[in-house]
């Protein structure tokens, strides 16, 4: 994990937010790469479950809702995690992670061994609180969303009525969600501030078992089809104990991070409860009614829920990759070519002989083109692949003394090394062909 937090600060795809003041716990701000890579996830994510399907539509739901909605869901009383206070270091634990803890006494040692006693378990509520309008009181309390899928239950009715569509269908959300983690950690994998990308399928009841395993498999099939190893990835469904207050059964897509397997996102089969309970809450009916066996129902959900930071840095980390070239080290990100923050650099042999100009307007072109790309002239060509490939971007553009002549420039290909002579005009569409046909390449190492 220090070698990619190094990186990612050092590129600048991840700072450690209001840092000139400190920080503020486990809180991070996106850099100029960062914030390219993070909209490439999210765009990967819309193009498969939104764009390329006709049973998904979109949505965009207030992060503040009517505090009745957490109510509702379930939210305010059962989104706790149990925790324990230690008595003489101060710090707060979750009881059930008190393994994993660490107390911020020097020397770093386990909860209690500064000599602390730790207090009963505790319930502690995860939401954030805040006040609507300018008077604050207990009739002016709201909760920042700890989730996006309950603004989805509650626009149920109005997407029916205004869209052409009918169940089996899907409401899908990308936004932010805050939870006040006791124990946030491991850089971006949890945070208090986080996007999701959730989307809530609406089903005929009798059709949950064959929707639950299909979409498990399309979640999980996401992740490979976009780079990551499929051997570094695995399904683990929750025991039916463990399972949270509203759903009947989820399944994890998990990966095997630097620190151990994590969760990168949940299947969850709500059945009706959300409906269900919106329902007899607000008095409004939410059932769906079907015009061809005049039957009125609730339909059942299954929910697949990602993170988009946590499924940014499990690129990240897959994509990380260590080897040793021509007796120096090369670091190298073999991002898939639509997840990488830059697809093209242009980079001109030497900065005289009009190679620049070249250069820029090659890269212009590229730009119009609608591919995300970069210009260097500075330090040496090998140290500027260097760089590249670092970031991870695909393809660099090389303009030598012969393109003067002929129009021909090298490609030259991130993941092999190759190098091709292309035709200026046949630029584009070159690129574009060969990112369609990328393949997760062998490393020379596993992440670190
Ligand atoms: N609507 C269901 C739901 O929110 P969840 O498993 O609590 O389910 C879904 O969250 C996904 O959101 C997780 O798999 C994870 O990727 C991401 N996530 C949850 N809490 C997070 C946190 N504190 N920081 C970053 N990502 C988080």
């Amino acid at each position: 994990m220090e070698t990619i937090v190094s990186l990612c600060k050092r590129r600048g795809f991840v700072f450690p937010a209001s840092e000139i003041y400190g920080g503020i716990g486990n809180t991070y701000d996106y850099g100029p790469l960062g914030v390219e890579l993070k909209r490439r996830v999210k765009e990967a994510w819309w193009t498969r479950m939104v764009t390329l399907r006709d049973d998904v539509v979109g949505l965009d739901s207030a992060i503040i809702q009517n505090p009745r909605t957490w109510e509702t869901s379930g939210h305010v009383v059962n989104f706790t995690d149990p925790m324990v206070d230690c008595k003489k270091c101060k710090a707060r634990f979750r009881a059930d992670k008190l393994d994993d803890a660490r107390c911020p006494e020097r020397p770093s040692k386990k909860p209690g061994e500064c000599g602390g006693e730790l207090t009963e378990a505790r319930a502690f509520n995860l939401m954030f609180k805040t006040n609507v309008g300018a008077v604050e009181g207990t009739g002016s309390v709201a909760y920042l969303r700890p989730e996006t899928a309950q603004g989805i239950f509650l626009n149920f009715k109005n997407v029916l009525e205004s869209s052409r569509v009918k169940p089996p269908f899907g409401i899908a959300q990308i936004g932010k969600s805050f939870r006040n983690e006791i124990t946030p950690g491991n850089f971006v994998f949890r945070t208090r501030e986080f996007e999701q990308a959730e989307m809530e399928f609406f089903l005929p009841p009798a059709q949950n078992d064959q929707w639950y395993a299909y979409w498990v498999n399309e979640r999980f099939q996401w992740y490979v089809d976009y780079g990551i190893d499929p051997a570094k990835l695995r399904r683990f469904e929750h025991p039916k104990e463990k399972l949270a207050h509203y759903c009947i059964a989820c399944t994890d897509v998990e990966y095997e991070y630097p620190f151990g397997w994590g969760e990168l996102e949940g299947i969850a089969c709500r059945t009706d409860f959300d409906l269900k309970s919106h329902s007899e809450a607000s008095g409004k009916d939410l059932r769906y009614f079907d015009p061809e066996t005049k039957e009125r129902y609730f339909p059942w959900v299954v929910e697949p829920a990602a993170g988009v930071d946590r499924a940014a840095l499990t690129f990240l980390i897959d994509a990380y990759d260590e080897e040793v070239v021509e007796g120096e080290k090369r670091v190298v990100l073999h991002l898939h070519p639509e997840i990488a923050p830059i697809t093209v650099a242009v980079l001109p042999l030497v900065k005289k002989e009009g190679m620049p100009e070249k250069a820029q307007a090659i890269e212009l072109a590229l730009r119009r083109a609608r591919f995300a790309t970069y210009y260097d002239e500075s330090a040496a060509i090998g140290r500027r692949y260097r760089r590249q490939d670092e970031i991870g971007t695909p393809y660099c553009v090389t303009i030598d003394g012969d393109t003067m002549k002929d129009d021909v420039v090298t490609v030259r290909l991130r993941d092999s090394m190759r190098q091709e002579r292309i035709q200026v005009a046949d630029l584009a569409a070159w690129i574009a062909s060969d990112m369609r046909q990328w393949k997760r390449p062998a490393r020379a190492t596993t992440a670190p």
